[in-house]
């Protein structure tokens, strides 16, 4: 570990990458699956299309594509990575981990690592893990990957999730730093809330039985209405805390990347803040859809790569997901 001048070591984004399966589903297409259409579900939603993985394309696949472009971009070698955390809720087993998948893959030779379940909010809680185990001094360079096959978990009969969700990843790669890059961060968790958001069978409440398949419970389940308005409170709350707590206004941020679930969540959110942050928003689930841990590491990354986000640019980022679970972090881009 390398001293910094200060003594007090700091976390860091030094780089970041994306990968989105290349097959488009639109709503037209899931019109032919399920009673439902475009207009029903850009209106409620804002998506138009999703990406949907190759059947033999799995989220250890597409954690490794985006950690392959998120280690170009930071010009970071596999083997200076110590740490690998993958968030997802769709792992491509429930053990091994899906970081171990991915560590194989990079030639990660050197790196620890784990996979972190906290459905939509796990990016941003795999960022505060990693950020502790850097500012420790027992990490120098992490891997933080949000990556989810949720076409996998998705009940292709269920018009009211079916036409949320789509595949995809997303990773970045924080760093030791000598300036603060992650600038303030708030987690929680509601377990009261839990039956809100859920994929019930799969673990060891209901293992996989004829039972759970006809009940079909190793889908995704969702009381979609409370869900909302839950997401608007949490996200809303958060971004002001940490937005405080990073010494900053609203005015001082130049993007805010919201978890991309419902475009009218981020517009409910978006409201509630001080100034005009809805032209601030970085939105891409039009054409990604929900991806839920991938979500907000992917939203990153193409906004890098349409020149939303720059060095030195300051960044909200919110979630709300599963748990119930929430958490916000701001940062400064490339410090
Ligand atoms: N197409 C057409 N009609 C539909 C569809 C569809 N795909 N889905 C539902 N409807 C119908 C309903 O059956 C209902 O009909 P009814 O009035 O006859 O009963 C009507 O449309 C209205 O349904 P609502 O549920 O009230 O619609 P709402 O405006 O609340 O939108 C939505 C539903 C989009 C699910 C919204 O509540 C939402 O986005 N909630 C949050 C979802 C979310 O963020 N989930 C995170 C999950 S991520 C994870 O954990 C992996």
């Amino acid at each position: 570990m390398h001293a910094m001048s200060n003594g007090k070591i700091y976390a860091a984004i030094r780089g970041a990458g994306h990968y989105a399966p290349e097959r488009v589903l639109t709503n037209d297409d899931l019109a032919k699956v399920v009673e439902t259409n475009d207009e029903w579900i850009r209106t409620r939603t804002g998506i138009s299309q999703r990406r949907i993985a190759r059947p033999d394309e799995y989220t250890s696949d597409m954690a490794t594509a985006a950690a392959r472009m998120a280690l170009a971009d930071a010009g970071v070698a596999p083997d200076e990575v110590d740490l690998i955390v993958v968030a997802t809720c769709t792992p491509d087993m429930i053990f091994p981990a899906t970081a171990c998948l991915v560590q194989n893959a990079l030639g990660c030779t050197h790196a620890y690592g784990f996979d972190l379940s906290s459905a939509c909010s796990g990016f941003l809680m795999a960022l505060e893990t990693a950020t502790g185990a850097i500012e420790s001094g027992r990490v120098r360079t992490a891997l933080v990957i949000g990556a989810e096959k949720l076409s996998s978990i998705t009940d292709w009969t269920k018009r009211e999730t079916c036409v949320l969700f789509g595949d995809g990843a997303g990773a970045v790669v924080v760093q030791a730093s000598e300036r603060p890059g992650i600038l303030s961060s708030q987690m929680g968790v509601d377990g009261a809330l839990a039956d809100m958001l859920s994929l019930p069978a799969s673990g060891c409440r209901h293992p996989a039985s004829e039972q759970t398949l006809a009940d079909r419970l190793h889908y995704v389940h969702m009381s979609g209405g409370k869900t909302f308005k839950s997401a608007v409170r949490v996200m809303a709350d958060t971004a002001v805390q940490v937005v405080r707590d990073a010494g900053l206004t609203f005015d001082d941020i130049d993007l805010m990347v919201p978890h991309q679930a419902n475009l009218r969540i981020i517009e409910a959110v978006a409201a509630r803040l001080e100034g005009d942050l809805l032209p601030k928003c970085f939105v891409n689930l039009d054409r990604f859809g929900n991806t839920s841990g991938a979500s907000i590491p992917l939203a990153l990354s193409e906004a890098q790569t349409l020149g939303r986000i720059k060095p030195h640019d300051k960044v909200l980022m919110v979630a709300f997901g599963g748990g119930l679970s929430w958490g916000g972090i701001v940062v400064e881009w490339k410090p």
